[in-house]
C-alpha cells in the first residue's frame, strides 16, 4: 500500500495559511502536502502554532486565508474524516471511559452496543482494560492520554491529526505506542499529523518531518528520514546515519532558539 503512495498522492494540502489571534501573528504563509499512507510530523519551538495548524486543518478553528483541502475538497468545519488527539486530553470529565472512548462513534450515530464493543477493543488495545468504568480524574495523565488515543483510533478516520499523544506516558510506555503507531501507518492507508518536541521520536516515525520557523509560523525545511522503522529501538541510536538526521534537525532548531 505504501509503495504505491507518491508525494502528489496527498490526503491533506495546506495552502497559504495565515492566521491571527488579535495582535498575535501565529500563522504566515504555511503551506505543507501530507501524503496519504505516511506519518508527517510537525517539529518546532513551543509556541510556534502546531497546535493551531491542526486545530485549522481538523476545522475547529477558521484561518484569516488560505486553505485546507481533504481529499482535494475545502475543509469548511470538523467532518467524520478527521480526528483528533489533543495535547491536554479533551476528556468528558462526567463520562466514564468507556463512553469517553465511545463518545467519537456516539456523534456518528453509530448504536450503543457496536460503539462500545469497539470502544473496549481500543481501550484493550492502549492497555486499559478493567479501567472501563472509571472516570478521568480518577486516572494518572499518561492514561487519560491513552484515553484519548482510544477514542481518535476507534472512529476510524481517514485523517488521524495528534498533538503530542505520547507526552505523558513513560519512556516504557512511549515505546509501545511508537511501535504500534508504525503498525497502523503500515497496515492502514490513513494520514498521520503528528506533533512532537522528540527529535529521536520524530526521526523513528516519520515519513516526512516538517521542522517550522518559530511564530510566526511557516514551514522552515522538510526532512525525509529512511530505513529506520525496520531497526530496533536500540539499534538505531548507534546507527551513524541516525545520529546524523538528529543533528541536522538540532542544527536546524539551534538556529532559532535562543
Ligand atoms: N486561543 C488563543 N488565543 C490567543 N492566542 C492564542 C490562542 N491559542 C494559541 N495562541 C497563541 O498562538 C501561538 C501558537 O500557539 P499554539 O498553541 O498553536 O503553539 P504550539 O506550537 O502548539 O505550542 P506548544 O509546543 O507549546 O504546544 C502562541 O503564541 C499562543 O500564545
Ligand atoms: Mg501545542
Amino acid at each position: 500500500m505504501n509503495s504505491t503512495t507518491s508525494q502528489t498522492d496527498s490526503a491533506v494540502s495546506v495552502r497559504n495559511i495565515y492566521k491571527n489571534y488579535g495582535d498575535v501573528e501565529a500563522l504566515r504563509d504555511m503551506s505543507l502536502e501530507f501524503p496519504r499512507g505516511q506519518l508527517t510530523s510537525l517539529l518546532g519551538p513551543s509556541g510556534c502554532g502546531k497546535t493551531t495548524l491542526l486545530k485549522i486543518v481538523a476545522g475547529l478553528l477558521p484561518a484569516n486565508s488560505g486553505q485546507v483541502l481533504i481529499n482535494g475538497q475545502p475543509v469548511s468545519g470538523p467532518g467524520p474524516d478527521r480526528a483528533f488527539v489533543f495535547q491536554d486530553f479533551a476528556l468528558l470529565p462526567w463520562a466514564s471511559v468507556l463512553r469517553n472512548v465511545a463518545f467519537g462513534l456516539e456523534l456518528r450515530k453509530v448504536p450503543k452496543s457496536e460503539r462500545e464493543a469497539i470502544a473496549e477493543k481500543y481501550i484493550a488495545n492502549v492497555g486499559l482494560k478493567g479501567f472501563e468504568n472509571s472516570y478521568p480524574h480518577e486516572l494518572s495523565g499518561g492514561m487519560r492520554q491513552r484515553v484519548g488515543l482510544a477514542r481518535a483510533l476507534s472512529v476510524n478516520a481517514q485523517v488521524l491529526l495528534m498533538d503530542e499523544p505520547f507526552s505523558a506516558v513513560d519512556e516504557q510506555t512511549r515505546r509501545k505506542f511508537q511501535e504500534d503507531l508504525l503498525g497502523l501507518v503500515k497496515n492502514e492507508n490513513k494520514t498521520f499529523i503528528f506533533v512532537t518536541h522528540s527529535i529521536e521520536e520524530a526521526v523513528y516515525v516519520s515519513d516526512q518531518i516538517a521542522i517550522l520557523l518559530p511564530r510566526p509560523s511557516r514551514v522552515s525545511e522538510v526532512i525525509r528520514p529512511t530505513g529506520f522503522r525496520h531497526k530496533s529501538v536500540d539499534s538505531i541510536r548507534r546507527d551513524p546515519e541516525y545520529l546524523d538526521i538528529v543533528d541536522r534537525i538540532w542544527a536546524s532548531l539551534r538556529t532559532y532558539v535562543q
